[in-house]
């Protein structure tokens, strides 16, 4: 459910506000937002790191007993796309499951983590599934930065558009966007996503440490895994903690 007033919690400098979020999961309220200038040890998907400067807009967002856990990633990557479509007339596209890519670039990334816990009260769902959602925004980062970190596919706001935006006006259109989504049907959410989406419909390489295995994405289920089909015509899903994706003629 929506809440209905987001407190809104700043730090300087944080090592992850998933972390934050994480470790505090139970004394604080859901749509608790954490914001901060600089992360010493900012996460990213897959295990990875997600290093940074100051020149980004970085927070995480806490949704306790998540009515359809699995959309929570995909509204994420919505919010973020309307909000630079309204903000900056930046159309943007999401790359499964949540990266977006501006211009053949990656100007933000999503890592949704989620605790799934016996329900305290006593209603007829035995579970409840929290999720912690942040989000990382390249916003004036710059190209000399993605060098020294390796990031050749990276890009910012202002290193493609020369657009110097305000982070608070961005959180707020994100935030914006996001909260009310979450009251939609994972099916709603997917028909957003899918209208915004570079993988869906798409030829794509299947990427893990040992293999790329090229084939179709097809849809994506409520447990939030990619529905494939293989050259062969087999259909098949692959999870989001366990691959990368690659176009098929292409880093996107
Ligand atoms: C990815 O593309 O691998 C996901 C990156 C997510 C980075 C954000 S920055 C704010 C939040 N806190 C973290 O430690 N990670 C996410």
């Amino acid at each position: 459910m929506k809440p209905q007033k987001n407190s809104i919690l700043r730090f300087e400098t944080i090592g992850s506000t998933n972390r934050y979020l994480r470790e505090n999961i139970d004394v604080l309220e859901t749509g608790t937002v954490v914001v901060a200038e600089k992360q010493t040890e900012g996460r990213g998907r897959l295990g990875k790191n997600w290093n940074s400067d100051n020149s980004m807009l970085m927070f995480s967002m806490l949704i306790k007993k998540a009515e359809y856990p699995k959309s929570v990633g995909l509204a994420a990557a919505v919010s973020v796309i309307k909000a630079l479509e309204k903000l900056y007339k930046i159309n943007a596209l999401i790359k499964w499951p949540n990266d977006i890519i501006a211009e053949n670039r990656k100007v933000c990334g999503i890592l949704c983590e989620s605790r799934i816990r016996r329900d305290s009260e006593n209603t007829d769902k035995k579970y409840e599934t929290d999720v912690i959602c942040g989000i990382g925004i390249n916003t004036t980062t710059k190209n000399e930065f993605f060098a020294k970190n390796m990031l050749p596919h990276a890009g910012s706001l202002k290193s493609i558009y020369g657009i110097d935006a305000d982070r608070e006006i961005l959180l707020n259109g994100i935030l914006t966007e996001f909260f009310p989504l979450l009251d939609e049907s994972f099916t709603a959410i997917k028909s957003y996503y899918a209208e915004n989406c570079l993988t869906l419909g798409k030829k794509i390489l299947i990427v893990t440490e040992k293999n790329k295995t090229p084939a179709k994405a097809l849809d994506i289920t409520e447990e939030g895994f990619l529905v494939c089909e293989s050259l062969s015509g087999e259909t098949f899903t692959v999870n989001s903690g366990e691959v990368s994706i690659r176009g098929f003629n292409g880093y996107f």
